[in-house]
């Protein structure tokens, strides 16, 4: 088992995770809320992770929420079950604390989509702008960064900015445009998207709203505009999830990643739930990267404190700022 341990740890990098068999007998709830005290760790998990995992967490939120309760935490681990952009930020505001991740190679197709060394060139062409980015991106770009925002507190954060000053939005074109229209600002927005976002059937979504009139459709702010169009209620998961909480209605069609849907469930067990359908017929509303965390993964992570996140000390350094710029202006807004 020893010899299997070290094998994997070598591959870890290639691999992403932990590879080796967990026993079939062991809880592994049980272990991990162990693991937890025995360690003195915190479990941060996104609302489109597994329920299990959920579950287990010391705390479920949006990328804020998540964001907040890492800078704010006296523990000595910091373990996030998410995606990797979101525990680069945990470890960036906590550069002395250990950050795990489950699997490393959980990343974010928005992410993705603005490969630094592409977008600085980009910058360069437009040296009067301020940039602000979705904190859906890596941590090289947040070192180009001005004012990184997420989909609750953006229009706090564009509206921070003055009316004289030209601004460019950066990952994501469907929320940049949604930030346009309900802030009246023109942005120059980087063509991203999120695949999961993306994958709503505009046609199936209409003739869903006819069968079900009652129900209301919410929708996150990265879907395209076509969809925010005719939602009822647009925010961000902790929004839609509080809407759900709040609203008179009975019935709800839900735009975002399916995960969600657990807590709308839990907080409001009378109500009805419909995932948004798809273009095709997969499950493609479950977002690849986050689904890449298992309760296998996460009791690894935990057990032998691997993969860990780091990063170069002098991206930290220049990430933090609009990290913090970002926090500020949120803790003004009361959020
Ligand atoms: P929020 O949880 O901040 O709404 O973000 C959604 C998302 O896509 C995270 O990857
Ligand atoms: Fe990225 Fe979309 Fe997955 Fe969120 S749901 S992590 S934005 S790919």
């Amino acid at each position: 088992m020893q010899d299997l341990l070290e094998l994997a740890k070598k591959k870890l990098d290639a691999k992403g995770y932990l590879d080796v068999d967990v026993d079939p007998t062991i809880e592994l709830e049980e272990e991990i809320t162990r693991l937890k005290k025995e360690k003195n760790m915190i479990l941060l998990a996104h609302y489109y992770q597994e329920s299990e995992i959920q579950d287990l967490a010391d705390y479920v939120g949006d990328s804020l929420q998540l964001a907040q309760k890492a800078a704010e935490t006296d523990a000595d681990i910091i373990v996030f079950a998410g995606v990797h952009f979101m525990a680069e930020t945990a470890k960036i505001l906590n550069p002395q604390k250990k950050v795990l991740l489950p699997d490393l190679k959980a990343g974010c197709s928005l992410a993705e989509s603005c490969p630094a060394p592409i977008f600085k060139k980009f910058k360069e062409k437009h040296p009067d702008h301020v940039v602000v980015s979705y904190i859906n991106c890596t941590a090289a770009l947040k070192t180009m960064t001005d004012i990184v925002c997420t989909s609750s507190n953006a229009k706090y954060v564009i509206d921070s900015i003055p009316e004289d000053t030209p601004i460019i939005f950066a990952p994501d074109k469907n929320l940049g445009a949604y930030l346009q229209k309900e802030t009246g600002r023109e942005m120059i927005l980087w063509n991203g998207s999120c695949m999961v976002h993306e994958i709503f059937s505009h046609e199936k979504i209409v003739k869903l709203k006819l069968r079900h009139p009652d129900a209301k459709f919410i929708a996150h702010p990265e879907c395209e505009p076509h969809l925010l169009e005719i939602a009822d209620y647009i925010g961000s998961t902790s929004g839609l999830l509080r809407y759900t909480q709040e609203s008179d209605a009975t019935e709800f069609i839900v735009a975002t990643e399916a995960g969600i849907l657990h807590q709308m469930q839990k907080k409001s067990p009378d109500k009805t739930f419909i995932p948004a359908p798809p273009n095709n017929m997969c499950a493609c509303n479950d977002c690849p990267h986050m689904k890449l965390n298992t309760l296998e993964k996460l009791y690894l992570c935990m057990e032998h404190e691997l993969p860990e996140i780091h990063i170069d000390e002098a991206i930290i350094e220049r990430a933090k700022l609009p990290i913090d710029r970002m926090m500020e202006i949120s803790k003004k807004a009361g959020l």
